[in-house]
């Protein structure tokens, strides 16, 4: 609401046309408006750089300036200020460029009446005073966004950085632990814990903090899964192919679990005696909707009457559970290389798991009729 009179600061060259303005205001009661006429562009930009103008009605063709080029100089030195645009051209092309270089109306010339023009200046600073205000809120909303985010890439910094810790309390116990068999169910449980961790560092190192980029995950933390069964990398190959996909982290750390369970297996079990060989690890995409992951070894193959549905140690477990978590199945094959295969859906998986609920459940591993209802199901 304003309280004193509408500054007005009239930009027109010809004595005419601004003649007929000022009759028009004269109109009014004569505290209406306070009318400075200026008949060139530098003249009035002097004046705009004193302030205290409410709104600016500008010739588009001025003795010092010319078309779009004097909307663009008047809105750089007070963008704020309502402006509106006077020609005498019917060109749209002019009309419309006025409006995308910020002014917020224009009149034709010759067109104009004393009501008209009230009501248009007044809907003009209206306009502009909701454009300042839309563009101060979204400044404002810009600045939360931004401070969400670091607060988000901060939590997924901590909780790596505490599962680091928790990796190398494991790492540090086995160090005083002479039983052979230990030692490798420390080193599991510590890859277990480093893969969550890995989840969480590719968070924090990415833009967006819901998904996780699963291409970039697995390239970095398979050879590091490698490097921890201390194996030469001449002796065993390992071969990652992965599509570009973003994986919420709900689905991104079962199925990085998986994949820890799946290349550690064939790390552990494949390859005895100093063998050598290769460990391949595919991360496909469908169109249909379904991720398919793919571990696969040139080994000795998995033991002979090997049960995926019955087995009772904790690394196929994990496999049969989390893959029904992501609402997905197992298959496996044995004749030739030793072939796991994970399929679940990409979208819609979501909503099986409760509101705010994040990362893995692992219900208790035993008894095994606890699995009974999972949704996985394997083949051999
Ligand atoms: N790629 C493979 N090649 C050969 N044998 C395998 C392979 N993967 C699994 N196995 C066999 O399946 C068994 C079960 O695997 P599982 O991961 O459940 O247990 P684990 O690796 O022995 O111990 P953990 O529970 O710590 O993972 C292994 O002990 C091994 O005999
Ligand atoms: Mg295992």
């Amino acid at each position: 609401m304003m309280t004193h009179a509408l500054r007005i600061l009239l930009v027109e060259d010809n004595p005419g046309d601004a003649r007929l303005l000022e009759d028009m205001l004269a109109a009014d009661p004569p505290d209406c408006y306070q009318l400075t006429h200026v008949l060139c562009l530098g003249e009035a930009l002097n004046h705009l750089a004193k302030g205290g103008v409410d709104i600016i009605l500008l010739d588009l063709g001025l003795p010092d300036g010319e078309g779009l080029e004097n909307v663009r100089k008047v809105r750089d030195l007070a963008p704020h200020v309502p402006l509106m645009v006077l020609t005498g051209w019917t060109d749209e092309e002019i009309v419309t460029g006025s409006m995308l270089e910020g002014a917020q109306d224009y009149l034709i010339k010759g067109q104009v009446e004393n009501r008209t023009l009230a009501r248009a200046m007044r809907q003009a600073i209206e306009r502009s005073s909701l454009l300042t205000k839309a563009a101060s809120t979204n400044v404002e909303l810009q600045e939360r966004i931004r401070e969400k985010d670091i607060l988000l890439s901060e939590i997924h910094h901590r909780v790596k950085n505490s599962l680091q810790v928790v990796s190398s309390l494991l790492s540090l116990e086995s160090n005083l632990i002479q039983d052979p068999i230990v030692v490798e169910r420390l080193r599991n449980t510590q890859n277990r814990v480093r893969a969550m961790a890995f989840i969480h560092q590719t968070l924090y190192q990415s833009k967006d903090f819901a998904r996780v980029d699963f291409r970039s995950f697995l390239q970095s933390f398979a050879p590091t899964l490698v490097q921890s069964f201390s194996i030469h990398p001449e002796r065993i190959t390992l071969h990652v192919e992965v599509d570009e996909v973003a994986l919420p982290i709900d689905g991104a750390i079962p199925c990085a679990l998986i994949v820890n369970e799946l290349i550690s297996n064939a790390l552990e079990h494949a390859f005895p005696g100093g063998r050598s060989g290769s460990v391949s690890v595919f991360f496909r995409q469908g169109s249909d909707n379904l991720a398919t992951l793919r571990v696969e070894d040139d080994g000795i193959g998995l033991p002979a009457g090997f049960d995926f549905e019955q087995s009772k140690t904790l690394g196929i477990q994990l496999v049969h559970l989390l893959a029904g978590q992501l609402g997905g199945g197992v298959h496996f094959d044995q004749a030739g290389p030793t072939r796991f295969v994970v399929t679940f859906p990409l979208k819609g998986r979501e909503s099986k798991m409760g509101a705010g609920e994040i990362g893995v459940n692992v219900p208790e591993l035993a008894p095994r009729s606890g699995f009974e209802s999972m949704s996985s199901h394997c083949s051999a």
